[in-house]
């Protein structure tokens, strides 16, 4: 029979993301829209545990939607990971009578959510993470911001640059994820971008460089990705500036690219995952995570997320892949070559119309 939902709750956890607050609005109005309460869960899973809640009403969400950051506050909870942890998150969801949770965050968020679904709280997880680096996912809630975001910093830097006939090079978040470098790369005229992904020519790009300055080009942007290490980053710098003689700054944008007023992509996109959350949550399914796949909102089992996502930064642990089926695999097996033909078509753009 199907369960009979009367109070849900909402939470953000691990780094927040601009349109964090667009999923907590569109779950909380259509929650409350479908005859079910909601609870806000502030401080992510620390908030479960220490049950730190707010009930929410239409009126507490009417003004979020423009503002980045999290009404409902984030956190990286350790003690959620241990077995005490959870069951004092589960004791707060039997106290406030919370039949089930919306989880908005990254993977470290939907562990968390498919644990606490094993444990008899159905969960449902919502992708907020400015780092795109959920393959389950072709985008999450906060990338499109922080590229743009990305995009201001750096035509403000080419502009200072072409005054002083300078090289910036820009380190900019992702984790251990290119998305925000490869895409900001292109978008900013990036004479050269490095990322994990792919083998980076530092010869290739000094050469590139001495034409363009023979050219006449005084400016040029260096995009790097957080995942190449910092000390990467700053050295480059000092690399560039040795092997070609044009001046270079480093510049790490670092927390400002995780905050800003959302993008209307953002907005929209965040819009239709919280929506989708409490409709999947409502007619029944739990342990999913509601994802973007060539344009569709579709729920995706958490389980296979977090396993194909491993398999893509090949981290699979033995037996990982046990509890699936030969065609699940083929389907994980096939976005993992999706995804990296995204980075080998993306590089070869960059690298021939970068200058
Ligand atoms: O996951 C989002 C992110 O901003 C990453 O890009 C970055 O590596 C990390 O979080 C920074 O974490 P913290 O906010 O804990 O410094």
């Amino acid at each position: 029979m199907e369960k009979k939902f009367k109070r849900i709750g909402v939470l953000t956890s691990g780094g927040d993301a601009p349109g964090m607050n667009s999923v907590i609005k569109s779950v909380t109005c259509a929650a409350l829209d479908m005859g079910v309460e909601v609870i806000g869960i502030l401080g992510g899973y620390s908030g479960l545990i220490h049950d730190r809640t707010r009930k929410l009403t239409e009126h507490d969400v009417a003004d979020i939607i423009s503002k980045g950051g999290t009404m409902l506050y984030s956190d990286r909870c350790d003690e959620f990971k241990t077995e005490e942890g959870m069951q004092k998150a589960i004791a707060t969801c039997k106290k406030h009578n919370i039949d089930g949770i919306i989880a908005i965050g990254g993977d470290g968020t939907f562990r968390g959510a498919t644990d606490l679904s094993i444990r008899g709280i159905p969960c449902i997880g919502v992708s907020g993470t400015i780092d795109n680096d959920i393959t389950a996912t072709d985008i999450t809630v906060g990338y499109d911001t922080a590229m743009n975001t990305v995009l201001s910093l750096g035509d403000a830097l080419r502009d200072t640059s072409e005054s002083h006939a300078r090289c910036c090079v820009i380190e900019v978040m992702g984790r251990n994820a290119g998305y925000i470098a490869m895409e900001t790369g292109l978008a900013l005229n990036a004479i050269g971008v490095a990322l994990q992904e792919m083998p980076f020519d530092k010869e290739a790009l000094f050469a590139k460089m001495k034409k363009m300055r023979d050219l006449g080009q005084r400016s040029f942007i260096v995009v790097v990705a957080e995942g190449m290490g910092g000390v990467f980053s700053e050295s480059l710098t000092k690399e560039i500036e040795a092997a070609t003689g044009i001046e270079s700054r480093f510049i790490r944008p670092a927390h400002i690219v995780r905050g800003g007023i959302p993008t209307l992509a953002d907005r929209c996109f965040a819009a239709k995952c919280g929506y989708k959350a409490v409709q999947v949550l409502l007619a029944g399914q739990s342990d999913v995570v509601i994802c973007s796949r060539h344009d569709k909102i579709v729920p995706v089992d958490i389980k296979w997320a977090l396993i194909v996502d491993r398999m893509y930064k090949n981290k699979l642990k033995d037996g990982d892949l046990d509890a699936f089926t030969p065609e699940q695999i083929e389907e994980m097996k096939a976005l993992c070559a999706e995804r990296r033909a995204y980075f080998e078509e993306m590089y070869e753009i960059v690298n021939s119309v970068g200058c």
